[in-house]
């Protein structure tokens, strides 16, 4: 009898109310969307997160891998119950966060990555990842760890979690902390911002399409590369002339004896 191995492997999701979109205008005067996205989406948001995974700096590169990874978990129906939710000014991607379900009461959230810097984007994405678990989810706890210095700031020291050092979290042996709803409600003021609904337009422009983001985090250049290419793009400047230097007849040696 053929087995279907697929059904076997495919983990089933519980139903789970959706997150309703909502937007905030940012320091700049950007408004800035924030919505849940789908299976059919993951594909367009992949090819931003990968090159992430080359920039050291402020641990994107590891960030960047496990969310990789982790929303193609999502896409290839190899995690339970996981969500996504994107931020995006004018379309463009400017943050990716996501988590999951355990059960009806504790959320895990996976990973928060701003592709702008600069506009607590990051912090508002997280926020709104928080506020889907306590607000809507209505859950009595989140687990939380954090890669990075700026992460430990903005979540930990933020909104003030609590250790829960004992309980291991999805993403490995980093500690494990919490945020409750106490505590969400104390940070609610200050962390949460955001209104509802979104105008029409505004929503429609951000499920047209999910563009590039515009200045995305990259890897340090090449500073002697940088040099070079001000008076010399292709760097053939330099290659001719270290063959010229090593053209050029050799200076004797002073007392050297000749034949
Ligand atoms: C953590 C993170 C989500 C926070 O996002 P954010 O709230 O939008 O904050 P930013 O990254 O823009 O800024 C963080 C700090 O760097 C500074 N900064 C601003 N522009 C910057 C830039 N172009 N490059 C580097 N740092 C910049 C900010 O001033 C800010 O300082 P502050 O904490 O004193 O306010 C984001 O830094 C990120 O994606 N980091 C890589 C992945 C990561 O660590 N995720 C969290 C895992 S726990």
């Amino acid at each position: 009898m053929a087995v279907d191995l697929e059904k076997l492997l495919r983990p089933v999701d519980n139903p789970a109310l959706p997150f309703p979109p909502k937007c905030m205008t940012l320091a700049s005067g950007e408004i800035m969307v924030v919505r849940q996205v789908g299976r059919e989406e993951i594909p367009n948001i992949l090819p931003h997160i990968e090159p992430l995974i080359h920039v050291e700096r402020d641990y994107y590169d590891i960030v960047a891998a496990r969310l990789y990874a982790e929303l193609l978990g999502f896409y290839r129906h190899r995690v339970q119950d996981e969500y996504v939710l994107v931020a995006q000014i004018d379309g463009e991607l400017t943050a990716v966060v996501n988590g999951r379900r355990v059960d009806s009461k504790v959320g895990m959230s996976y990973h928060t990555l701003t592709l702008r810097r600069g506009l607590r984007i990051g912090s508002h994405a997280f926020a709104s990842k928080m506020e889907y678990h306590m607000e809507i989810m209505k859950q009595e706890a989140v687990l939380v760890v954090a890669e990075s210095p700026i992460g430990f700031r903005r979540w930990m020291i933020e909104y003030e979690l609590e250790k829960r050092f004992e309980v291991p979290h999805e993403l490995g042996g980093v500690p494990t902390y919490a945020l409750t709803q106490a505590l969400y409600q104390k940070a609610r003021g200050k962390l949460i911002v955001g209104r509802r609904p979104v105008p029409v337009k505004l929503l429609a422009k951000a499920e047209a399409a999910i563009l590039p983001p515009s200045d995305p985090p990259r890897p340090p250049m090449d500073m002697l590369a940088a040099t070079r290419s001000m008076s010399d793009p292709t760097g053939s400047v330099l290659i001719s002339r270290r063959a010229d230097e090593l053209r050029a007849p050799v200076p004797a040696k002073k007392g050297a004896r000749h034949a």
